[in-house]
């Protein structure tokens, strides 16, 4: 294998038998290189600017004045974007934790296809990640039920997906699974239920995600209402980490309510998009929404409104919602029951079934100005799912 193919290791490790093991293990291989080994914690950091590798192995139990666990949450807090593996023993289980630093874990005793497999993939991972930029998770969000989140959230995905966004869709309305029952999903396909706790993996993510219309990937909520309360939020936090890392793009449709779980979304999103309409509940609650979000500490940028149904505006002036909303509306959305209630009965996206229309075009543009700059050398990339 050419060198510049070669995936760069550097290794932490004060137990010289194990760094030998280590070191035996990749003699036998072309595919990873180990640029170094390094026994104390204090140096790492200026052996990374030297070495530059593409994956670090850390031992937990590493002695001395850095030790292995305060050498992870070091480099993490110091950004340097090299993943990160922890090598431990089954006596000090380590969980994997992205948001913590650590990419992956390996256990003793290890053989050279669970070190090199790991070693691959945390960068296969990151390379991934720093090719396409920074993702974007946008919860799609309303202060009253029944404006048409799932509608949009949906239509929006698909728009996105055919810009050439690497897009997912996450079924937020854990209670009543609206993105299953408007996508058509079968009952028996799998929910983000059927995730492991703990720790989860690109491989388990793509084996749960259902292939929706236009290549988008969706994770579906439970199949029943009584399962709600299995789900847990730091799982589903968990998970959404993980899904920026693979897409460009991640839509979360919301419930009815702020509960614990849509809030713990609304914290994870970039850009929450408020759907209202021109109604009196919708004002008065748009307004307690935004105290809300001010006391959470969310900047007035983070929330983007969209009027939808914005030519049926029922009697209320529309100056209202504008005082309510302390600014213009940001979007505007159409009102088309001819073309929203078939498709939707169809479990199709109007964008992509009747792309002539009015309201499909408002929803295109809406993509088109959420995320056109972003798109900017953007390519296509395959979807998770399926893709097993
Ligand atoms: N722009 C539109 N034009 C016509 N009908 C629309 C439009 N947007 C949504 N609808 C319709 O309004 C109804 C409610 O939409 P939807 O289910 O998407 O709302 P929701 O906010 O997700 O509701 P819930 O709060 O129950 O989750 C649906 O019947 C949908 O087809
Ligand atoms: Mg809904």
């Amino acid at each position: 294998m050419a060198s510049a193919d070669q995936i760069r290791l550097l290794l932490v490790e004060d137990v010289p038998q194990v760094a030998q093991y280590v070191r035996g293990l990749l003699n036998a291989q072309s595919q990873v290189r180990l640029v170094d080994i390094v026994s104390d914690g204090t140096v790492v950091a200026t052996r990374i600017g030297e070495h530059r590798p593409d994956v670090v192995v850390v031992d937990a139990l590493l002695q001395g004045r850095v030790r292995g666990m305060q050498l992870v949450k070091q480099l993490h807090d110091a950004k340097t974007g090299v993943p990160v593996i922890v090598l431990t023993v089954p006596q000090n289980p380590v969980t994997v934790d992205p948001d913590k630093g650590i990419d992956e874990v390996l256990s003793m005793p290890f053989n050279g296809y669970d070190l090199i497999t790991r070693i691959a993939n945390v960068h296969k991972t990151a390379s991934a990640a720093t090719e396409k930029g920074p993702s974007r998770l946008v919860v799609v969000f309303a202060p009253k039920g029944g404006v048409g989140k799932s509608t949009i959230a949906f239509n929006l995905g698909v728009a996105a997906s055919g810009l050439g966004m690497r897009t997912a869709l996450v079924d937020g309305s854990i209670q009543f699974g609206d993105l299953r029952g408007l996508l058509k999903a079968p009952r028996d396909a799998p929910s983000m239920l059927d995730l492991p706790t703990d720790r989860i993996s690109e491989s388990d993510l793509a084996d749960v995600l259902w292939r929706g219309p236009a290549d988008v990937d969706v994770l579906l909520a439970p199949p029943r209402i009584e399962m709600a309360e299995m789900v847990l939020i730091r799982d589903v936090e968990k998970t959404l980490s993980l899904m920026r890392r693979l897409y460009d793009l991640v839509i979360v449709d919301t419930g009815v309510g702020l509960d614990e779980l849509t809030l713990a979304l609304l914290d994870q999103a970039d850009t929450i998009l408020e759907i209202v309409t021109y109604d009196a509940t919708t004002i008065r609650n748009t307004i307690a929404m935004a105290e809300t979000f001010q006391k959470i500490g969310y900047p007035p940028s983070k929330v983007q409104y969209l009027v939808n149904r914005a030519d049926s505006s029922a009697g209320i002036d529309p100056n209202d919602l504008r005082v309510a909303l302390g600014r213009e509306p940001e979007y505007k959305i159409r009102s088309d029951g001819q073309v929203v209630g078939p498709a939707s009965n169809q479990g199709a996206p109007f964008v992509t079934s009747d792309p002539g229309a009015g309201v499909s075009r408002d929803v295109l543009d809406l993509a088109q100005s959420l995320f056109g700059r972003s798109l900017a050398g953007a390519g296509r990339k395959p979807a998770l799912a399926g893709a097993r």
